[in-house]
């Protein structure tokens, strides 16, 4: 199965921008949103090198009216049949050993999760009317292992998950999908400020290969990698005392760069 029209949010950086590289070719739109012109003009540059349409949509997803006018705007001319919502951020306890406040936490949720769920609805009427589409939600490992050192981040993604397994049951009908993807840790600009150990780190692209193939293969959750996805599925399960001994020597803190 072949992707025509794609939109990936988060696409100026890290997982986005490989996503872009790795679906741009002749006969493909790309709709390309970040916030950073630099950043997202580099990733349009090289993805118009590798033959596809660009449209860069430069705003913050918290602006429910660009991100509206941007999405329907492609959508008009370029019916779009994948949506990747990958745009995040991460933030938590701090080199100090301070633990996220109130505003951090809101911040996170607002992006990562209230963000991904506008984007989502910016496009679903539409897919649902043609019956047909693929909605794929970028979350994380942190939605089924919460992390310490960042609640407000694991809420997000654990939100995610659960909008977006019952999203799927619920438009299924539509013939429209959605996927939701729990990446473990992957060589970005985030995980740039995320100060600690990151076991079975790979690289954006390697990402974006294991996302496209979960999203061809229809997964429900596209987890990786297996080493840490099977653990962390079937944590829930384990007495507290074995979930913080098997995760003290993961615990970090968080450098922001904005
Ligand atoms: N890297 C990992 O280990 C890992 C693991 C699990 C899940 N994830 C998830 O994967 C996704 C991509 O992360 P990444 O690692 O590729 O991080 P990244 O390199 O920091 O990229 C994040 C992207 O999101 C965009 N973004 C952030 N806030 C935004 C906002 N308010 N409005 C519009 N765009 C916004 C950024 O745009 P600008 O740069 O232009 O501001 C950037 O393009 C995130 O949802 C993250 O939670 C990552």
């Amino acid at each position: 199965m072949t992707f025509s029209n794609i939109v990936i949010t988060g696409a100026s950086s890290g997982i986005g921008a490989a996503l872009a590289k790795y679906y741009a070719r002749p006969g493909v739109a790309l709709g390309l949103v970040g916030r950073d012109p630099a950043r997202l003009n580099a990733v349009a540059a090289q993805v118009r090198a590798a033959g596809a349409m660009v449209e860069e949509g430069l705003f913050d997803l918290r602006d429910r009216a660009a991100l509206l006018n941007f999405l329907s705007g492609f959508d008009r001319t370029n019916p779009i049949d994948l949506l990747i919502a990958n745009a995040g951020v991460l933030d938590g306890r701090r080199a100090d050993g301070s633990i996220e406040h109130a505003d951090m936490a809101r911040r996170v949720i607002e992006i990562n999760l209230l963000g991904a769920v506008d984007t989502l609805h910016a496009v679903l009427p539409a897919m649902r009317n043609r019956g047909w589409g693929h909605i794929v939600l970028v979350s994380s490992l942190a939605a089924l292992s919460p992390l310490p050192d960042a609640p407000g981040y694991s809420a997000s993604k654990a939100g995610l998950l659960a909008y977006g397994q019952a999203m799927r049951t619920a438009v299924a009908p539509d013939n429209v999908r959605v996927s939701v993807v729990c990446p473990g840790y992957v060589t970005s600009a985030m995980t740039d400020t995320h100060i600690g150990d990151q076991p079975l780190k790979i690289s954006a692209e390697k990402a974006a290969q294991l996302i496209g193939a979960g999203i061809i293969h229809n997964r429900a959750v596209i987890g990786f990698p297996l080493p840490l996805y099977l653990p962390a599925l079937i944590s829930r399960l384990f007495p507290e005392f074995v979930i913080r001994l098997a995760t003290k020597g993961i615990r970090f803190h968080v450098t922001p760069r904005d």
